[in-house]
């Protein structure tokens, strides 16, 4: 165009434009899923309460919030005690004219219950349980399968994993107004040696919803 006398000007709004086709650059270039990590957490990094009481850590606006992201994904996926304890629908419901991603579920005993949502609603074709293998391994086997983004929603376990593993992408998180304390850590895991090893996030973005802080960004991992 230059050549034909076009005045051309290259990366115009390039970090816009490259966000908006993340998810599909990340898959073309590597293979690997894009990945977003995504939960609800208390202000002490908790991921829930104790049982029996209201379980939920944010309000219903942030929840509606978060399940908007499971309507831009190929597939959500969880742990099995996320299952065994919460019993999700994991469905994009709200959503106009979203479609059900996948619903992986993660389990290495296969000790999951028959009566769950995920394989008894509407949508119960779109569940896999999946029994082996690291998370790398499984987001790799997903990609091969042309899922081109994954939403992991918890719990703390598999959380862990990605963060240890580097395998996460971007984060959404929903930060409530209060304490828990208890054994359910969002991030646990191995951890960062240091605050220079930590994973600082970059184009971080905070948005109040209701009483709850949405925080979003993407790991900054170390060399
Ligand atoms: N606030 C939130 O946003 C939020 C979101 C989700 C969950 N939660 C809470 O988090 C709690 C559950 O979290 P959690 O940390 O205890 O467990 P989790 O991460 O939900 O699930 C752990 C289980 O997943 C399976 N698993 C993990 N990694 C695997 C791998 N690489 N390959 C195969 N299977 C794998 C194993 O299942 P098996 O034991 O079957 O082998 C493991 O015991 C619940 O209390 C739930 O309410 C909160």
């Amino acid at each position: 165009m230059r050549a034909a006398g076009i005045s051309v000007r290259t990366g115009v709004f390039e970090n816009e434009c490259t966000a908006l086709n993340e998810t599909f650059n990340k898959w073309i270039t590597t293979g690997q899923p894009f990945v977003v990590a995504k939960c609800g957490m208390s202000l002490d990094g908790r991921l829930t309460r104790r049982s029996g009481e209201d379980p939920w850590i944010t309000g219903p606006a942030a929840r509606r919030h978060a399940r908007m992201l499971r309507a831009q994904v190929d597939a959500v996926l969880v742990g099995a005690s996320t299952i065994r304890a919460d019993n999700p629908r994991l469905t994009a419901r709200g959503v106009r004219g979203a479609r059900q991603p996948w619903r992986i579920v993660l389990t290495r005993g296969g000790r999951l219950p028959q009566k769950a949502r995920i394989f008894n609603d509407r949508f119960a074709a779109r569940t896999r349980v999946i029994g082996k293998g690291t998370l790398r391994k499984v987001l790799a086997e997903l990609g091969r399968n042309e899922i081109t983004s994954v939403l992991i929603e918890g719990g703390g376990d598999v959380l862990s994993q990605a963060l240890d593993a580097r395998l996460i992408d971007k984060v959404q998180i929903y930060l409530g107004p209060l304490l828990t304390g208890g054994p359910v850590l969002a991030f646990g895991g191995r951890g960062a040696g240091g605050t220079s090893e930590a994973a600082f996030l970059r184009g971080v973005n905070y948005e109040r919803i209701g009483q709850d802080v949405c925080v979003s960004g993407y790991p900054n991992y170390p060399a």
